[in-house]
Parts: C-alpha cells; sequence; structure tokens
C-alpha cells in the first residue's frame, strides 16, 4: 500500500468511526507516522479529532499512568574490571554508610575509632562501630566478636552469663554492622551493649488520602511446566474485574499498581536438569509468551517488574533491568516500568501526600539467613520469611553476609545498604507466603505461581503458589488472595 492509499484508508477509518479529520494535519505526516496513527485509531473508542493533539493527549496519558510511579534507585550496569581495591572500596562505602546510620543512635553519638580504643590502657566505657569480621564461640561458651573499623582491627568478648546480650550475639553475622557499648580491656572491649542500625521508632504509618489499590505478586517462572497457567489467567481474569462478586469488580477498577518481583521467566541452565523441567524452551519465546499473557492486564495498571535469578541475565546482586534485547516484549507493553534488584520506587503521591516508598528485592539472600540464624532456623526457617526481612531490616541491608548473595562491587555506593526507610519491603524468591509489620513498615513476601519441581524438594522448598497480596492504599489494610 502506498502513501496515498494509507492516507485513503485513514480518513475512511475516521468516517466509520465519526471523528473529524485535520487536513493540514494529515498532509504533514510522515509514512511510518502514518501506520502509527491507523493503528492508535483503530485501538482507542473516545478519538473525536484527528489533528496534533492527538499523540499529546496519548502521551499525556502515559505520562499520568506513570507519574505516580517514580524511580528512586535504579541500579545500571557498569560493565568493568573489578579488582581487590574495588572490594575495599566498596566495604568502605558500605562502613561508611552504615556508620551514618548507626551514629544517629544516641549511644553511639560519641564512638571512638578502633585505632583509639587499642591505645586504651586503662578500664574505661567507651563505644565503637564497626563491621563483624569473625565470630567465635570460646572454649567457655563465650561469644568472641572481631570488629574492624578503617582504622584496625579489635576483639569484643560477649559473657554467656549475660543472657539477652548473649542471645542476641548469637544471631550477629559475618560483615553486618553494629555498634558496641562496652568496658575497655587490654586491647578487649567487653560488651554491655549491642545495636545494629535499625528502625527508629518515629517512622510513621502513611495512608494515601484517594482510593487506590496495590498488588504484589512474584516468581511467576513462566515457561517451566510446573507453571500455574490456569491460575494465573484466573488473575488476570479478576484484576480485569471479570470474576468474584461485586465488592471485588469495584476492588479491581481501583488497582493502580501491579509488582512482579523477579523470576518472571523460569530461564534456562539455572540449575541441571532444567530442560526437562521447562515447556518453552526458548528464553526470548519465554519472555514472548509472557508479555503476552501480561498484555491483558488494564493499561491504567502500572506493572513494575525487576528481575530474579531466573531471568537471562547474572544472577550477581545488583542485577540491572531485564536485558533489553531478552525482555523485548516486556519493555514493548506500554504500562511497565522496569527496575533493578533491588530497586526503590515511590508511589501514589499526590501535592498533599508524599507517596510510599517501596523497596524491592527478590530475595536471594533469604535462605542464608532462614539457616544460619540460630533463632530464625529454630521458628521454622524459609517458613519465616517475616524473621528473615525483619532481620534484614535491624541490620539495614539486604544481604549484610557477603557470602550470602553474589555482589558486584560497587565503590561509590552499596547498593544493598538499606539507607532509605521504606514504607514496604516486598520480596519473592523463596515462594511462601509472609506478611508483617514491623516498625510500621509492611514486609511482604510474595509467593509464586508453579507448583514444587525437584529441584526445591532438593533445596526445601515448600511452596505456597497462586496467591497475591493486595494494600488497601488509603486503609493500609492488606488481603491475600488465592487463585
Ligand atoms: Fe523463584
Ligand atoms: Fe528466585
Amino acid at each position: 500500500m502506498d502513501y496515498s492509499e494509507k492516507k485513503k484508508e485513514i480518513i475512511k477509518l475516521c468516517f466509520e468511526k465519526d471523528i473529524l479529520v485535520n487536513p493540514d494535519f494529515l498532509n504533514q505526516l510522515q509514512e511510518e507516522e502514518l501506520e502509527k496513527i491507523q493503528r492508535f485509531i483503530a485501538e482507542n473508542e473516545d478519538i473525536n479529532f484527528l489533528d496534533k493533539n492527538i499523540f499529546e493527549n496519548q502521551n499525556n496519558e502515559k505520562q499520568i499512568n506513570k507519574s505516580n510511579v517514580k524511580v528512586l534507585f535504579n541500579y545500571q550496569e557498569e560493565s568493568k574490571k573489578r579488582t581487590e581495591q574495588d572490594f575495599i572500596a566498596y566495604f568502605n562505602s558500605r562502613y561508611k554508610a552504615l556508620e551514618q546510620i548507626l551514629k544517629q543512635r544516641f549511644e553511639l553519638q560519641d564512638a571512638i575509632s578502633i585505632n583509639r580504643a587499642l591505645a586504651k590502657t586503662e578500664k574505661e566505657t567507651i563505644s565503637l562501630i564497626g563491621l563483624v569480621e569473625e565470630k567465635q564461640i570460646t572454649k567457655n561458651g563465650h561469644i568472641f566478636i572481631t570488629l574492624e573499623d578503617p582504622t584496625g582491627k579489635i576483639r569484643v568478648l560477649v559473657n554467656k552469663d549475660r543472657k539477652d546480650l548473649f542471645q542476641q550475639a548469637k544471631d550477629i553475622v559475618e560483615d553486618e554492622a553494629i555498634g558496641i557499648k562496652g568496658t575497655s580491656g587490654n586491647k578487649i572491649v567487653f560488651a554491655d551493649n549491642i545495636l545494629q542500625p535499625d528502625i527508629p521508632l518515629n517512622k510513621t504509618l502513611k495512608k494515601s488520602k484517594q482510593e487506590g489499590y496495590a498488588v504484589f505478586i512474584s516468581d511467576l517462572h513462566f515457561g517451566a511446566k510446573n507453571f500455574l497457567r490456569d491460575k494465573f489467567e484466573q488473575f488476570i481474569k479478576w484484576i480485569n474485574g471479570e470474576v468474584g462478586g461485586e465488592e471485588h469488580k469495584q476492588i479491581a477498577k481501583k488497582i493502580k499498581y501491579l509488582f512482579i518481583v523477579g523470576d518472571v521467566v523460569e530461564g534456562a541452565g539455572i540449575y541441571p536438569g532444567q530442560e526437562k523441567d521447562v515447556f518453552i524452551e526458548d528464553i526470548y519465546e519465554q519472555y514472548e509468551e509472557c508479555a503476552k499473557i501480561l498484555s491483558k492486564i488494564p493499561s491504567h495498571i502500572s506493572i513494575i517488574i525487576c528481575p530474579g535469578n531466573h531471568d537471562a541475565m547474572r544472577i550477581a546482586e545488583p542485577q540491572p533491568p531485564l536485558y533489553k534485547d531478552f525482555a523485548k516484549p516486556l519493555y514493548e507493553l506500554k504500562n511497565t516500568v522496569m527496575v533493578s534488584n533491588p530497586a526503590l520506587l515511590n508511589i501514589d503521591s499526590t501535592p498533599d501526600f508524599e507517596g510510599f516508598d517501596i523497596l524491592l528485592y527478590h530475595g536471594f539472600s533469604f535462605p542464608y539467613y532462614a539457616d544460619i540464624v540460630e533463632s530464625i532456623r529454630n521458628e521454622g526457617g524459609m517458613e519465616r520469611s517475616d524473621l528473615i526481612m525483619k532481620f534484614l531490616l535491624q541490620r539495614r541491608h539486604l544481604a549484610p553476609s557477603h557470602s550470602s548473595t553474589l555482589t558486584i562491587p560497587d565503590a561509590n555506593k552499596d547498593p544493598l545498604v538499606i539507607d532509605t526507610i521504606p514504607d514496604f519491603f516486598v520480596t519473592g524468591h523463596i515462594h511462601t507466603l509472609g506478611f508483617a509489620e514491623y516498625k510500621n513498615i509492611s514486609m511482604i513476601n510474595v509467593s509464586c505461581w508453579m507448583t514444587q519441581t525437584d529441584d526445591q524438594i532438593r533445596r526445601g522448598i515448600v511452596p505456597k503458589p497462586a496467591r497475591a497480596v493486595m494494600v488497601n492504599l488509603k486503609t493500609r489494610r492488606t488481603k491475600i488472595l488465592k487463585f
């Protein structure tokens, strides 16, 4: 079809749909633009005029949709060779960030550097801030912590007879930042108090002024044989207001945000023998098919997507947003916001409301803490994602121990430090479901959309699939929806 035929086609379409045409505007259009306009007219019902405002209106609409989603932290990949120097700089930046948080605690306002503590010869009450290099139990059952800051290392003794303190020290993990208040000895400190960066008590429970809902899901594993397609299609119907009673239909209309916290697709080559667990082997096709399903979500709902360890990219954290070449069909959906893992967003702000800060983290470090932290392990380990999330918020770090996840060191900033206190801390990965409040932060661990695989049986993951977590942003009331 040539240029003039295409124009005639558009005029015909406008005639059929009762749209008034500005001929000057039509004559100015380039050939590619004609196609775009034609598609736009065919897809949109409420167009009255075909003039230069047609696209401005469309762009404005997109703007309005997405203006309520502001991306505050989004890691962009920096490809360069990492050296040992980068690791040192990375730990220093982590120390500085957490030192700043710890120093806000009044008990640590007069904290001294470790080299000054080492020089003390008299018994004195001192306070210190450092990263835990090592934790050991002595022959007599006390706990020895080696604490490090940029000036040196010192040993801290936690006496087993100090029951509460000892219990607290048991949960200390390598590389976390702590403050110590204690008595100086000869190159040693006897701990009286252990302080964590934690969340201050004055954090308020924010509520939106306007009606609206946010929905959280994770771990679709699209392309896996175990993907619960029927259940997911049910979810899509629900979000379109096509199922459930009148109340549900009214709620569905008010959904503004849908968050997907990683493992969007099943991926390929993630674990040995994965080929037999997938029904779509090609990773490109996995994203393509996934985008087809997500395209059925009403376009006024912003879909925020971060990657997980199954997605087609490096698993070292931070993970940049899904790569455009693999996940192109997801980028092409007009209501998607693609972010890194972790990421920090602000949603639902208005001139008189500052909006909610949402911290998204897929959760790759979770199994490590479920296992290594005694108090979490004894309470159910992986089943207790609420305890894991609380543990991380107290440490203000998404993976305090270096060995709990793979990290790409960034010399300027440790992106896994929780420097901004979020209103919602949202995670996935372990395929269970957890929801709890901690100091006015809603901690949400969202489940998956697949049944248990052999690989998960080996790793002790018992999924609670096909659930969505829905939050009423005006009341902060949370509901778990089972599909
Ligand atoms: Fe997963
Ligand atoms: Fe995962």
